[in-house]
C-alpha cells in the first residue's frame, strides 16, 4: 500500500512538473533548460523500479535552424517534449536561420556537457569545425544531412527525393500526361530550395528526374529555360524572394496570353510566395497547378481556396518519434541498423547506400512522405496534429 501511494505521489509530481517544463518559451536565440521533469522521472522510476523511464539525468542538446519556417517549431516542440517524456533534460536551442549563431548554439550544447546532439542542420557544410570539439557525444543529423564531417553517426529524415517524385506525380496524373501524346503541351516553371539545404537538391531532382521524359519530348516547357536547380534555387526558402522570382519569370515570359499550366515548388514557403505572384501577376484565368511540402497552416487554406494544389506532407512528430528511440540505444550503448525498425510506430526505411556526406556514407531512418489535397485534408486531422476551425485546419497541438 505504502508503495501504491508513493507510486501515485511520484507519478503526480512528474504530471505536475512536466506540466511546468512545457510552458517555458524560448526565442531564436536562446536556449531552453528543463532538469526538473528528469529527476521527477527518475523518483517516478525509482518508486516503480522502471528502468526505461530513467535515463540517470541525461542530457539532450538540440539545435534547430530558425523559427521562422513553420516547420521547425514543430520539430522542437515534438523533440522537446517526447524526449521530456521519456525522462530526459532537454537544452533546446534555435539559430535564427544563422550558421554562425548555430555554431555558436553547438558549442554551448557541448559545454554544457550534452549526452548526446541532434541537430537540423541551417548550412549542412559548416559545422565541421565545431564538431570536431564534440568528441565522443553521439550526434544525430536531424532531417537534414551535414556533410564533411566524420562525427555523424545516424541521419533521420525523410525520404527526400521522394518529395520531389510525388510532386512531379502529381503533376503527370493531373495534367494526364502520356509520353507518347506529344499533340499536347504544357508549360512549367520550377522553384526550387536553398543551394546551401542539402535536402533542396533531393526534392529538385526527384521532381526534375520524373518529369524529364516529358520536357525531352517537348510535352512540358519550361518558358523561362531555368532547367538547373542552381536556376531555381530560392536563398533561405524565402517566400518573399520566391514571390519576386516568380514575378520577373510572369513578366518576362507569360505577359502575351502564354498560359503557365504548373508551378513546382519544393516546399510551402515558396508556393506561399509563388502563388502569391499568380494571384496578383499572372493575366491568366486558367487554374494553376501549384505544388508545395510541409503542410504549413497558410499553405492547407490555400489548398482549401484553390490558391495551391497539392503539399507533400511529412509527419514530424514521428520523426521525433524516430529520433527519440534511436538516441534511447545509442545512449544505452547500442549500435541499432534496420532491427531498429521494429521498435518504431511510423513507417520508416533503414538506407546505408543513399547518403554519403563526404566523408562516407551515414545509416539513415527514411519516413515515409504522402500527397495532400483538397479530397484528403481529412487524413491531417486523423493524425490528430490538425484540427477544423470552421473552413479551414489549424494545429491541434499548438500552444
Ligand atoms: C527542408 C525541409 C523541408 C523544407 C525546408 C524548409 O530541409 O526538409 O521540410 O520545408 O527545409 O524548412
Amino acid at each position: 500500500m505504502k508503495k501504491l501511494l508513493a507510486l501515485i505521489m511520484a507519478m503526480a509530481m512528474v504530471l505536475s512538473l512536466a506540466a511546468c517544463g512545457s510552458s517555458s518559451s524560448s526565442s531564436d536565440t536562446t536556449t531552453e533548460d528543463t532538469d526538473t521533469s528528469a529527476a521527477a522521472a527518475d523518483d517516478a522510476a525509482e518508486s516503480t523500479g522502471d528502468a526505461t523511464a530513467s535515463t540517470g539525468g541525461q542530457k539532450i542538446g538540440i539545435s534547430m535552424p530558425t523559427k521562422s519556417l513553420e516547420r521547425w517549431n514543430r520539430d522542437g516542440t515534438y523533440l522537446k517534449e517526447q524526449f521530456e517524456a521519456a525522462g530526459y533534460e532537454v537544452e533546446l536551442a534555435y539559430a535564427d536561420n544563422d550558421t554562425d549563431q548555430q555554431n555558436n548554439d553547438i558549442a554551448n550544447l557541448i559545454a554544457d556537457g550534452v549526452d548526446i546532439l541532434i541537430i537540423a542542420a541551417v548550412d549542412g557544410d559548416t559545422l565541421s569545425q565545431t564538431l570536431a570539439d564534440a568528441g565522443d557525444i553521439p550526434v544525430i543529423a536531424y532531417d537534414r544531412l551535414i556533410m564533411n564531417t566524420d562525427t555523424i553517426d545516424y541521419y533521420v529524415s525523410f525520404d527526400n527525393y521522394q518529395v520531389g517524385v510525388l510532386q512531379a506525380q502529381y503533376v503527370i496524373d493531373t495534367l494526364g500526361l502520356d509520353v507518347s501524346d506529344t499533340s499536347v503541351s504544357y508549360n512549367i516553371e520550377f522553384t526550387a530550395g536553398p543551394t546551401s539545404d542539402n535536402n533542396a537538391g533531393y526534392f529538385f531532382n526527384g521532381a526534375m528526374d520524373t518529369l524529364q521524359e516529358y520536357i525531352d519530348a517537348g510535352i512540358l516547357v519550361i518558358q523561362s529555360g531555368k532547367t538547373t536547380f542552381e536556376q531555381c534555387a530560392t536563398n533561405e526558402w524565402s517566400t518573399d524572394t520566391a514571390m519576386e522570382n516568380m514575378q520577373n519569370t510572369l513578366a518576362s515570359y507569360y505577359s502575351d496570353g502564354t498560359q503557365l499550366d504548373v508551378a513546382l515548388c519544393s516546399n510551402d514557403s515558396t508556393a506561399l510566395g509563388v502563388a502569391q505572384a499568380i494571384s496578383t501577376d499572372y493575366a491568366g484565368s486558367n487554374e494553376v497547378i501549384v505544388t508545395g511540402q510541409d503542410g504549413d497552416i497558410a499553405n492547407l487554406a490555400n489548398i482549401v481556396d484553390g490558391l495551391q494544389t497539392m503539399t507533400v506532407y511529412k509527419n514530424v512528430s514521428d520523426e521525433a518519434g524516430v529520433t527519440l528511440v534511436l538516441a534511447q540505444e545509442i545512449l544505452a550503448g547500442n549500435s541499432p541498423a534496420e532491427e531498429l525498425l521494429d521498435s518504431l510506430d511510423a513507417e520508416a526505411a533503414y538506407d546505408t547506400e543513399s547518403y554519403d556526406n563526404g566523408t562516407g556514407i551515414i545509416p539513415s531512418y527514411l519516413l515515409v512522405p504522402w500527397t495532400v489535397t483538397k479530397d484528403n485534408l481529412e487524413d491531417l486531422v486523423s493524425t490528430g496534429l490538425y484540427e477544423w476551425d470552421g473552413d479551414y485546419l489549424v494545429s491541434a497541438t499548438d500552444e
